[in-house]
């Protein structure tokens, strides 16, 4: 949720000196962590280190044939079922499980609610497994309760690129929580991805567990300031109206940039060769083929929107991309869902990044999204204040599994974007 709607500031501010001090409310961790502490993960109180040459695996090294091959015991009645998602029963039922049990704000006003098509895109990129997009049904009814996703990714951190796997979507039916059975999950699909001959993860939480490698920060800069209000998103500070909101957060109706145009299929080679360029720069990136970047880049009518910028010549010089993920509105008798636009991969190259994004803006807004959140990764942090974003609430931390990196990241150190 966006505090601070006033822009007054002050807020802001009071908490960057608090930051700044160290004395700002902190997520401490918990006395103790029955699972992750039994994890290869890095673990609170080991000892900082200052050097990305202490980068490396925590476990001690396995093979294939090291790995059972037979599935974690669940409890009775339930069993273990791998979710075609190009089935459109299948896709039904995990966007069912999600839109109903998926993450939730603190005050349980907002849930995610991912679209059939966007967890199709999701869920399907290039070399995916069946294995990994892991569920669980209950015998006597079939019904799915619970869901692990992993894709492939390869990453690098610092100068190291792995084989790695994204592990997202982490859903426990709201009857079955608080029964252990998320360890039981992760554990099985760690098994299913050591299988394939994969020891490294990355996944985000906002939850804090044993250890972030990253914390991120979410900025949510205001679309539609009438209705982020009437469905409780936004506050109006004191002295501000409805419609001196609508008229502080006022867009035009066209990107700035001469040249911006939708991504197109015969922008795939220059725009996996900008990105990666620009991924080069930091600690924790993706490293995508051209085929991944069709997949994550071609525009997918409200899943993913992308845009080159075509310089003299044809050339492709700057990109821009969000994707929609909208969230039911818990209790509003006005409004059901929230359409939220997520800053996605974005190069600056010869274009300012504050321009840039104020295109992304205008484009979200005039493809009816409500609100467009960023984090404060890449040089996000250094242009979100000038264009109108408030701070949020929300952390996203990063996680790596079997992976300890020596020099905590900041969040201008993070070139990963995880869904
Ligand atoms: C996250 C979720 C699956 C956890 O299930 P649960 O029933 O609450 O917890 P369980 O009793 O099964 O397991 C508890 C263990 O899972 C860990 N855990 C909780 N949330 C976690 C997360 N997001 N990622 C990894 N581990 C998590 C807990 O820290 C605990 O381990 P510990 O003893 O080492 O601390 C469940 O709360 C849920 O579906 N929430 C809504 C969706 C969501 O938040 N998904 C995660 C998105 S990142």
């Amino acid at each position: 949720m966006a505090e601070g709607e006033d822009q007054s500031g002050l807020a802001d501010r009071l908490k960057s000196a608090l930051d700044a001090l160290g004395l700002a409310n902190k997520a401490q961790p918990k006395d103790n962590y029955a699972f992750w502490s039994t994890q290869p993960v890095s673990q609170f109180g080991e000892e900082a280190s200052t050097s990305s040459s202490d980068n490396g695996p925590i476990d001690t090294p396995k093979t294939v044939a090291d790995i059972r091959q037979a599935p974690n015991s669940l409890p009775d009645n339930f069993h273990w079922d791998n979710c075609d998602i190009d089935d459109d029963k299948q896709l039904t039922e995990v966007y069912d499980l999600l839109c109903q049990h998926y993450v939730e704000d603190d005050e349980n006003m907002f849930r995610f609610a991912y679209s059939p098509e966007f967890l199709r895109w999701a869920l399907k990129p290039p070399g995916t497994r069946s294995e990994w997009l892991c569920g669980v049904r209950v015998t006597s009814s079939g019904k799915l309760v619970a869901f692990i996703s992993g894709i492939p990714m390869q990453t690098r951190v610092d100068a190291q690129e792995l084989p790695m796997v994204e592990i997202n979507f982490l859903c426990v039916h709201k009857k079955l929580r608080h029964k252990r059975l998320a360890p039981v999950l992760i554990k099985e699909i760690t098994r299913r991805v050591n299988l394939a001959g994969i020891w490294q993860a990355v996944y985000t939480a906002g939850v804090l567990l044993p250890r972030p490698a990253a914390e991120a920060q979410y900025w949510h800069r205001t679309l539609n300031p009438r209705k982020l209000v009437a469905v409780g998103f936004s506050r109006l500070a004191p002295r501000m109206t409805v419609a001196r909101a609508v008229k502080l957060y006022r867009l035009p109706a066209a990107p700035a940039s001469p040249g911006v145009r939708p991504m197109a299929r015969a922008d795939v080679p220059a725009v996996a060769a900008l990105l990666a360029r620009h991924l080069a720069r930091y600690r924790l990136a993706p490293v995508l083929s051209e085929a991944e970047v069709a997949h994550w880049l071609l525009p997918l009518p409200d899943v993913v929107h992308s845009y080159v910028v075509e310089g003299e010549g044809g050339a492709i010089t700057d990109m821009l991309s969000f994707y929609t993920l909208p969230s039911s509105v818990i209790n509003n008798t006005e409004y059901n869902t929230l359409k939220a636009a997520y800053m996605f991969y974005t190069v600056a190259a010869t274009i300012p990044l504050s321009k840039l994004l104020n295109d992304a803006l205008i484009l979200a807004h005039t493809t009816g999204h409500d609100v467009f959140n960023a984090l404060d990764i890449f040089e996000n942090g250094e242009v979100l204040r000038d264009l109108k974003f408030g701070i949020g609430d929300g952390k996203l931390r990063y996680y790596l599994y079997n992976w300890r990196v020596g020099k905590t990241l900041v969040p201008s150190e993070v070139g990963l974007v995880m869904l």
